[in-house]
C-alpha cells in the first residue's frame, strides 16, 4: 500500500451497488497505467504492483480474479474486484494459499473523516506497517472480529499524502481459513462496530473491493495463488 504506481484495469465507470462483471478475461497487466491512488478508486478493479516480483492476475468476468504472486524484497500487488461501496452482504469463495506476508479482505476508502478501512478474512502473516492498536472484539453472525486501528502519517490516499486512521477488523486466528474459503461478509456490522467503538466512517465516495493484497516485509516474502469469486 505504500506506492503510488497503480495499472488499473480500464477506466470503466463504476455501478453503484453492482458487481461489475467484465465479459471476457482480460489480462490486467495490459492495461491503463494511473499514477494516482485517487484514480484507480473510481475503477471497478484493484490492479497495482510495486518493487521487483511476478505478479500476475487476471480478471475474469462474474466478480472472479485469480492472481499468482511471487514478491522479491520490496514487491508488493493489491488485486481484487469492486463494487458500489456501503452497507451490503458481500458474499465471496474460491481459494487463497498465500504464503508470507498480505491478506484476503474487503477493503476501501471513506471522506470526512478520511479513513482507510479493511476487512481482514485471511492471511498467512499479519505484517502491520503501523502499529495496530485493539478498540474492540465483535461478532458479525457467527463469526468474530478484532477491531483495531492505525495511525498512518503522511503517507498516500485518496486525497493524496495525508495523515489519516485506518480501521481493519480481523478475522479471529481460530475461525480464519486458507486453501478453500469462503463466506458472507455483512460490513454493515462492522461499520456498526467501529462506530460503537468510537471510530465512525465518513462519506462513501469510492468503491469498495475484495482483495488479495501482497506485500514483502524485511526478509519475509510474499507468494501464493488466489481465485476468488465475489457477488
Ligand atoms: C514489518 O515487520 C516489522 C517488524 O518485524 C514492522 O516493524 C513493520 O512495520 C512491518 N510491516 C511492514 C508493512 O513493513
Ligand atoms: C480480542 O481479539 C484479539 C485478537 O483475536 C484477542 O487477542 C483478544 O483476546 C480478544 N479479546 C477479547 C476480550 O475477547
Amino acid at each position: 500500500m505504500l506506492s503510488l504506481k497503480a495499472i488499473i484495469a480500464t477506466a470503466l465507470t463504476l455501478i453503484p451497488g453492482a458487481i461489475t462483471a467484465p465479459g471476457s478475461l482480460l489480462p490486467l497487466e495490459t492495461s491503463l497505467t494511473y499514477n494516482s491512488l485517487d484514480a484507480r478508486q473510481g475503477s471497478p478493479w484493484q490492479w497495482w504492483t510495486e518493487g521487483q516480483g511476478q505478479f500476475s492476475c487476471q480478471q475474469q468476468g462474474g466478480g472472479k480474479y485469480s492472481c499468482t504472486w511471487s514478491g522479491k524484497s520490496g514487491g508488493g500487488m493489491v488485486a481484487g474486484t469492486g463494487w458500489g461501496s456501503g452497507r451490503k452482504t458481500v458474499k465471496y469463495s474460491g481459494d487463497y494459499n498465500p504464503k508470507g506476508p498480505g491478506y484476503l479482505a474487503v477493503y476501501g476508502w471513506t471522506r470526512n473523516p478520511l479513513v482507510e478501512y479493511y476487512i481482514v478474512e485471511s492471511w498467512d502473516v499479519l505484517a502491520p506497517g503501523e502499529p495496530w492498536t485493539l478498540r474492540s472484539n465483535f461478532t458479525s453472525g457467527t463469526a468474530s472480529y478484532a477491531f483495531y486501528t492505525a495511525q498512518r502519517v503522511n503517507k498516500p490516499s485518496i486525497e493524496g499524502t495525508r495523515t489519516f486512521t485506518q480501521y481493519f477488523s480481523v478475522r479471529s486466528e481460530a475461525e480464519k481459513k486458507v486453501g478453500a474459503v469462503g463466506g458472507s461478509i455483512n460490513t454493515a456490522d462492522h461499520f456498526d462496530a467501529w462506530s460503537k467503538a468510537g471510530y465512525r466512517l465518513g462519506n462513501f465516495e469510492s468503491a469498495m473491493y475484495m482483495i488479495t493484497e501482497a506485500f514483502a516485509n524485511g526478509t519475509k516474502l510474499p507468494s501464493g495463488t488466489s481465485t476468488i469469486t465475489v457477488s
